[in-house]
């Protein structure tokens, strides 16, 4: 096993694993009981239930019991905090069998160099956490390495009006034309939409979510 011991990758596992432990389940500002959009966007990919999907940035998202419910047998949880992940685990419970949790720095990988290449790579909110050019490049090229030719990448991210903060944290919002920037000549842009978030204290997170598929 390669462990990730550098302080600034260490820093931001605790955040993380803090706020899960502090905010655990429907209280976290991004909690969908029902992930409509996402699941809306997966279904236009029309993939086969032995599909290959990584849930970048996992957390404890329904979208994970909800792919099980689709039929989808083969599907990728990722996190940085495991915290996170063995909550989604124990929340699933039997289930957890079902999945392959990675625990890894999106932006740093070791452990998910070595995953197999996917049908659909799915992010909601972690992109937009990422600040440094460097950790975004280091995002975006593990994603293209791990990408099938004619796979999926699904992006929701804050949108430009939205909040600058989330959980404390400054993010950093995309647009569409930034988004297919980074994401290079190989990624057809197939489509996109806005939506407004409903967070439990009643506050509004403007969202935008990308659909693309690999040339
Ligand atoms: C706002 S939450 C979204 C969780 C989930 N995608 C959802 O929609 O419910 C952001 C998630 O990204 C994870 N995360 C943050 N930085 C990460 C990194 N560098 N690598 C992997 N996961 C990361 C956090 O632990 C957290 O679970």
């Amino acid at each position: 096993m390669v462990i990730n011991m550098n302080y600034n990758h260490m820093e931001k596992v605790d955040h993380w694993n803090n706020v899960y432990a502090k905010k655990p389940g429907k209280n976290v500002g991004w909690y969908e009981e029902n992930p409509t959009l996402s699941l809306e966007f997966i279904d236009a990919c029309d993939l086969e239930t032995d599909a290959t999907i990584f849930v970048a940035g996992a957390g404890t998202t329904n979208l994970v019991p909800h792919l099980l419910k689709k039929g989808f047998k083969n599907i990728i949880a990722n996190d940085i905090s495991p915290i996170a992940l063995e909550t989604l685990a124990s929340n699933l419970g039997p289930d957890a069998q079902k999945i392959n949790f990675v625990v890894d720095d999106l932006t740093n990988p070791k452990a998910l160099t070595e995953m197999d290449a996917v049908d659909l790579w799915v992010d909601r909110a972690v992109l937009h956490f990422f600040l440094e050019e460097n950790e975004i490049a280091a995002y975006f090229n593990l994603l293209k390495d791990k990408v099938k030719v004619g796979g999926y990448v699904l992006i929701a991210t804050f949108s430009k009006e939205g909040a600058k903060k989330c959980t404390g944290l400054p993010i950093l919002p995309y647009s569409p034309e930034e988004l297919q920037k980074w994401l290079g000549d190989d990624f057809s842009f197939l489509k996109n939409e806005y939506i407004t978030h409903f967070m439990p204290s009643g506050d509004e997170r403007p969202y935008h979510y990308g659909l693309y598929k690999r040339k």
